[in-house]
């Protein structure tokens, strides 16, 4: 028989409450499972893994073959060339590698293995230097055993046998920038000082902040903490004159067009998540 007042089947406790949502998330657990299972799994009947590989097909390319490659070589922090250098020795090396690796950038997962690369056959000024109002730069190899190197330079032309970068023997030179004035060319390297950077390497651990922040701010004086924008050479308007520099018209073209075939905005919009998410 009922008693007047409150119906007692509402107050469950609230571990029924609980349970029922352990329960919830279980059944959608099994729900996911099985679904993978079914569609993308390799021990399942895989209804959708030959959709799958088309798309990866599709987004193939040998250039962020390279890329994925040193991210891979990166998330097992094991730095390397895919092609290795020989190193300069060590009293000619740019003064920012004595407080900075050889994969200087790490911040943004997206671009760093794209931007390391580019150490390869740039100054860090090249991306680094800040502008100087009314002062043109202009952009030439430069190699530190060399006064007034000739070329051909890495990277410049293809291989006709093979489609490959040509090789050549000049394995240092890199692309830096120069101030211009009148006729004269100024380089906008950094003055080095490597007595002091060495020096600010043994004491740094017993400097204060503000001590590292004013050692650091000395080799810092012209360097922008951004570096150009893709854009800003991998298109026709860009600030490398890629004739002057000796690079041949296919090779030009091909650097160039990484812009204007949708290359970056594609490569921003998709390779950039699906290649570095991993
Ligand atoms: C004496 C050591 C030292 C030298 C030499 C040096 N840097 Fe740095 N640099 C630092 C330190 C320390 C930081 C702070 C980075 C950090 O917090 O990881 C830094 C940061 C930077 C940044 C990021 C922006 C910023 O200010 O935090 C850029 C870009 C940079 N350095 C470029 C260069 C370039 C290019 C050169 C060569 C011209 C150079 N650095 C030489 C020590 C140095
Ligand atoms: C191809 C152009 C380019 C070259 C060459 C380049 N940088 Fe950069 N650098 C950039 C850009 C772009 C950023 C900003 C990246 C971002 O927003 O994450 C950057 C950011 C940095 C930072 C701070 C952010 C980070 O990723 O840790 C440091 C430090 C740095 N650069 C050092 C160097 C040094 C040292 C060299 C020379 C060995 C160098 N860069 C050469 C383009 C370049
Ligand atoms: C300062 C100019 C400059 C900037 C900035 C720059 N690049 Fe480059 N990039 C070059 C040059 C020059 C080469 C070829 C160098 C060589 O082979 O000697 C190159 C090569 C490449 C290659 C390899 C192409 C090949 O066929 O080997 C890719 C991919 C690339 N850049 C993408 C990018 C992306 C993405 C960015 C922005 C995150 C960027 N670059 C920023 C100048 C630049």
């Amino acid at each position: 028989m009922k008693v007047a007042g409150k119906p007692k089947r509402l107050e469950h406790p609230k571990s029924v409450y609980i349970i029922g949502f352990i329960f919830k998330i279980v059944t959608l657990l099994v729900f996911i499972g099985v679904t993978y299972q079914v569609t993308f799994s390799h021990h399942g009947p895989g209804l959708l893994i030959p959709m799958k590989k088309k798309m990866d097909e599709k987004q193939r390319s040998a250039i962020l073959d390279e890329v994925r490659q040193q991210e891979a070589y990166e998330k097992h922090r094991h730095f390397h060339n895919t092609v290795e250098y020989p190193k300069l020795p060590e009293n000619v090396q740019p003064v920012c590698y004595i407080c900075h690796s050889d994969y200087p950038h790490s911040k943004s997962k997206k671009v760093r293995a794209l931007l390391n690369m580019h150490t390869q056959f740039f100054v860090c000024e090249t991306c680094h230097i800040e502008t100087k109002e009314g002062v043109d730069l202009v952009y030439k190899w430069y190699n530190p055993l060399n006064e007034d190197p000739q070329g051909p330079f890495f990277g410049t032309s293809y291989d006709s046998d093979t489609g490959n970068l040509a090789e050549v023997e000049d394995q240092f030179s890199k692309i830096a920038p120069y101030y211009r004035y009148g006729e004269r060319l100024e380089s906008a390297l950094q003055i080095q000082d490597a007595p002091l950077a060495q020096d600010y390497m043994n004491v740094r651990d017993k400097l204060t902040p503000e001590q590292r922040d004013n050692v650091k701010k000395k080799f810092h004086v012209s360097i922008k903490p951004k570096g150009h924008d893709c854009k800003d050479c991998h298109s026709k308007q860009g600030i490398l004159v890629y004739n002057d520099l000796g690079f041949s018209l296919n090779r030009t073209v091909d650097l160039q067009q990484l812009n204007i075939a949708g290359m970056i905005t594609k490569y921003e919009k998709f390779y950039i998540p699906k290649l570095f998410s991993y």
